[in-house]
């Protein structure tokens, strides 16, 4: 619920308006929690392509994604989800205030128990320390003749220790026992579209640096999520999906050696 600790000392109620990238805000900051921190990505968003798609935004609160899909993305329709009622009656009055209302259907509740499928052409998953369980009806929401985009948020932790024990190779003996042909191809495209860890930056004496650690961290955790998502589609739809890592956005740090990062994931389903 993200429901925020906060005592109103003086006025009637917590209303209140914020405006930011042009687009307008309103909630009440006693019930309904607001994230400055992540201004970078709303203007990521704002400025995706995305004239003419459906949009499922699976944690939408008051409509920090929502909002700037419709009014500077270009989105067609959004279907926004959200089980905090404060945070639904905010987003329905945002929705008006920025005249879009007729471009979203807000679906109250928990979206794991979402009815729709085969719908959207992206989805958007802003749910920290992770999204991983609404990753299945993320899947089930994709249009199933043409796939689409997933914006995984997460939080990824690089503790020093943590390098030494890296990428077990679990989930892809998995999918090899399940799939090997695809296991491999799949993990040698997620690599050509992603930054090798070996071209991260080292000190004088050769060794990765912290920066680095947390980037070649950031890899691992887009690779393996990568390829969970694509065994859930197959198990989905009963047929292979490829998986494509396009971005991984750095939004902020969290905590010591924890960063919230997104995940661009292209989901296409195989001819
Ligand atoms: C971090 S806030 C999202 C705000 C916005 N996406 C951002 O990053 O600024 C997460 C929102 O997801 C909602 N939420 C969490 N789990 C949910 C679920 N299973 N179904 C619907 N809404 C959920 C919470 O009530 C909260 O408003």
């Amino acid at each position: 619920m993200r429901s925020p600790t906060v005592t109103l000392l003086l006025g009637q109620d917590g209303w209140v308006e914020h405006v930011d990238n042009g687009i307008r805000y309103t909630f009440d900051v006693t019930r309904c929690m607001f994230s400055p921190g992540n201004i970078t990505e709303k203007l990521r968003v704002a400025s995706l392509p995305c004239a003419g798609e459906v949009v499922a935004d699976l944690y939408a609160g008051i409509g920090y994604f929502t909002l700037p899909y419709l009014v500077h993305a270009g989105a067609a329709f959004v279907h926004a989800c959200e089980w905090n009622p404060h945070a639904v009656e905010a987003l329905r009055r945002n929705l008006e205030l920025n005249g879009v209302q007729d471009r979203c259907q807000i679906h109250p509740g928990d979206n794991r128990q979402l009815e729709l499928r085969d719908v959207a052409d992206r989805v958007n998953l802003g749910l920290l320390p992770s999204s991983e369980e609404g990753w299945p009806i993320a899947c089930q929401l994709l249009r199933k003749g043409t796939g689409g985009i997933l914006h995984i948020h997460q939080n990824v932790e690089s503790f020093p220790a943590k390098a030494l024990h890296l990428h077990s190779g679990h989930l892809e003996e998995q999918q090899l026992q399940q799939c090997p042909e695809q296991a491999f191809s799949n993990r040698q495209e997620d690599q050509r579209n992603c930054r090798n860890p070996k071209d991260a930056d080292r000190t004088d004496s050769g060794r990765e640096t912290p920066a680095a650690m947390a980037r070649a961290e950031w890899q691992r955790w887009a690779e393996t999520t990568g390829a969970r998502i694509r065994i859930l589609l197959q198990q989905l739809h009963g047929k292979p999906w490829r998986t494509n890592i396009l971005h991984i956005e750095p939004v902020k740090s969290y905590a010591p050696h924890v960063d919230h990062v997104v995940l661009d994931l292209e989901c296409r389903p195989l001819s």
